[in-house]
């Protein structure tokens, strides 16, 4: 066994962890191996080197300060779904929801790609805490990987460094997340900027909760606290604990955000929406005047994942599990989302939006006009005219900032709180151009379930393939379930069954649709701050103090029952967001059928008994027409 050199800028007390981490190191073969403190020291000094090699570069400090530029390889932009596995004991655990290998052939895979991959490279020890450090509802994991891009941003996205460290002791668990670019340099060797491989593996063991990541740099398939972690993991996690007699817990791809509403209560709301569908809009929402003038205000705890637990009272009490936003850039403006550009403003790594001329960032939809030249995500030089031309964008779709949730000027005061908020309304919601109403309210968990489970919503470039293409995703969960979704169902009612048991009120559950659109293919309701309006009339509904019609699907508003002030908007278009059309609905239910055999497998009876009355109801009122 060769050593390899190691420095830790604290005591290394816990020797499972170490014996681990050298293990890791015995296969991987990094030059040198440095425990991360999570310092600003520590990240100031991982940023001079980066920018030495030419991967990342610093902006203009005075129009951003400390902030950073990484372009990434162009063949690693996004999470890669189809190289994403989860391997159980067997394939029917996973679901087919997930890419599944037999664990031991998928170790011996892993086994000859990790041999010797971090050869010239540093291996970093990030020791992270998903959720408040010491809350019973958080869990640490450490992640091993041979990126320092990897390291800033983990920084900023979890508690990390030595704070968890001291948490873990000489003894405290972890979930146990190996990271490689995939990419060692011989002796020598010039480095690339963006170092990465073309094989690339995301895999999950739920069974014994580890994570190995190989091949990408780029977001959710390297910093591994996020959808590896927190949802493929987690879920499996508070699954398991249901299974245990308990009801368990959810780990969910939701925004969580404070509402204090001008009669003085404080809500609290979970909503889920698909990758690049608006959870970090809505969770930074600002309502339009009118609204605001009466006094609406409203405060992130989450942008993007959300852990729930009952508490001794059944009340459902969520977390967020990150400290930092990994968000879409494109589409982010004054007008859009103020409070998440007033984020931006300092402290923040930007990847692959483009670079203008004064050192600063620009991205399309940023601002009204573009920069009449700019280098564009891939260092080329950008002008309005060239790209309109060539159709070429100057900021990749899926291109991102990373950002600590402290500079924004509206997290809610108990975003950090290990207690966790009281959750009042779910919402889901989709991207889909036609077909699925404003809002909707079900009219009970039950229905509330299975409006979630059957969700489409059309794909973005946040995964690689195909964009804007309809696809059942259930929850929003689909690429984030880390098991069989049949049974990820079936936790979910067996979950509000439970608390119902014990007396407990559920949330509300709710169904929306920001993106229908008209003939010439633009997006009808106006969206973002607007939004306000649609969760206003939530709000009274749990209260009771708002009208709405039944439908087949559920609740939804007429017009007069949602509040206009301070915005022009026809009772024609209104109607153009909110009609249930029957034959849409009828080939809708087909994609719902086709959802059900693919999860045949475990499948809860109830919902496709609940699709039965449902399209009875609607076969009536077609006849009847
Ligand atoms: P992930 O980080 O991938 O999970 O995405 P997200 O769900 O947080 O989506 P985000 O809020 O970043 O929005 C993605 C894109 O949708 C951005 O380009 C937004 O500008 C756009 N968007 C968000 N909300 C709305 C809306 O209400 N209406 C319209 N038309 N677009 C929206
Ligand atoms: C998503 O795709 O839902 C994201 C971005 O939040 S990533 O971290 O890449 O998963
Ligand atoms: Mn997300």
């Amino acid at each position: 066994m060769t050593s390899i050199p190691m420095t830790a800028p604290y005591p290394l007390d816990h020797t499972a962890l170490v014996g681990w981490v050298q293990a890791v190191a015995q296969k991987t073969q990094p030059d040198a191996i440095v425990w991360c403190d999570g310092s600003q020291a520590e990240a100031d000094l991982l940023m001079e080197k980066m920018q030495a090699a030419g991967m990342i570069r610093r902006l203009n400090p005075e129009k951003r300060p400390n902030s950073y530029l990484a372009w990434s390889d162009p063949s690693d932009v996004a999470r890669v779904e189809d190289r994403t596995f989860v391997c159980t004991d067997t394939a029917q655990e996973a679901g087919p929801n997930n890419n599944w290998v037999a664990p031991d052939e998928m170790r011996a895979t892993l086994a000859g790609l990790f041999a010797g991959c971090m050869r010239g490279r540093t291996m970093y020890v990030i020791p992270f805490s998903m959720g408040p450090l010491g809350s019973s509802i958080s869990q640490i994991g450490v992640e091993l990987s041979d990126s320092p891009y990897v390291v800033v941003n983990m920084r900023l996205m979890t508690r990390m460094g030595a704070a968890v460290m001291r948490q873990l002791g000489s003894n405290g668990g972890y979930v146990p997340c190996v990271h490689s670019v995939g990419a060692p340099l011989a002796r020598g060797q010039q480095d690339v900027s963006w170092p990465c491989n073309p094989t690339k593996y995301i895999v999950h063991f739920p069974k014994t909760r580890e994570i190995w990541s190989y091949g990408s740099g780029y977001g959710g398939n390297a910093l591994l606290g996020k959808k590896c972690f927190a949802l493929r993991i987690a879920s499996t996690m508070g699954r398991n604990e249901a299974k245990d007699g308990g009801t368990g817990w959810l780990a969910e791809h939701m925004l969580i955000l404070g509402v204090e509403a001008p009669w003085g209560r404080k809500f609290h709301v979970a909503a889920a929406f698909p990758s690049a569908c608006g959870k970090t809009n809505f969770a930074m929402l600002i309502p339009p005047q009118g609204l605001d003038e009466s006094g609406w205000k409203i405060t992130t705890i989450g942008d993007d994942i959300a852990w729930i637990k009952p508490d001794s009272q059944g009340r459902l009490r969520a977390i967020n599990p990150e400290a930092g936003y990994f968000g879409v850039a494109p589409g982010t403006n004054e007008k859009t989302n103020k409070n998440c550009m007033a984020s931006l403003t300092q402290d923040v790594i930007f990847t692959n939006v483009a670079l203008t001329d004064d050192g600063d960032v620009w991205w399309e939809g940023m601002t009204p006009t573009p920069p009449a030249h700019c280098l564009d995500w891939q260092g080329k030089d950008w002008t309005p005219e060239a790209a309109k031309a060539e159709g070429r964008r100057a900021a990749h779709a899926n291109a991102r900032f990373t950002v600590a949730a402290t500079r924004n000027p509206v997290l809610d005061p108990a975003w950090d709180d290990p207690q966790g908020v009281v959750i009042d309304a779910f919402i889901f919601g989709g991207r889909r151009s036609t077909t699925v109403p404003l809002v909707t309210e079900a009219r009970n968990w039950q229905e509330g379930v299975y409006m979630a489970a059957t969700m489409g919503s059309e794909t973005t470039a946040a995964a690689a393939g195909q964009q804007g293409v309809v696809r059942r995703d259930p929850f929003a969960m689909l690429p984030f379930c880390g098991y069989n979704m049949a049974e990820y169902f079936g936790h979910w009612l067996a979950f509000g069954e439970k608390l119902l048991a014990q007396g407990v009120s559920l949330p509300k559950i709710f169904c929306v649709n920001w993106f229908r659109t008209d003939a010439q293919g633009r997006f009808v309701w106006p969206g973002f701050g607007e939004n306000a309006r649609v969760l206003k009339w939530m709000l009274q509904r749990i209260e009771g103090k708002a009208a709405g019609q039944g439908h087949v699907l559920g609740i939804s508003p007429r017009y007069q029952d949602l509040d206009w002030t301070g915005l022009s908007f026809s009772v024609k278009d209104f109607e153009a967001i909110s009609a249930v059309d029957a034959a849409a609905w009828h080939d809708e239910f087909k994609l719902h059928d086709e959802l059900f055999d693919r999860l045949a497998h475990g499948l809860p009876g109830v919902l496709p008994e609940i699709k039965a009355q449902l399209a009875a109801t609607l076969e009536q009122q077609r006849q009847a027409a």
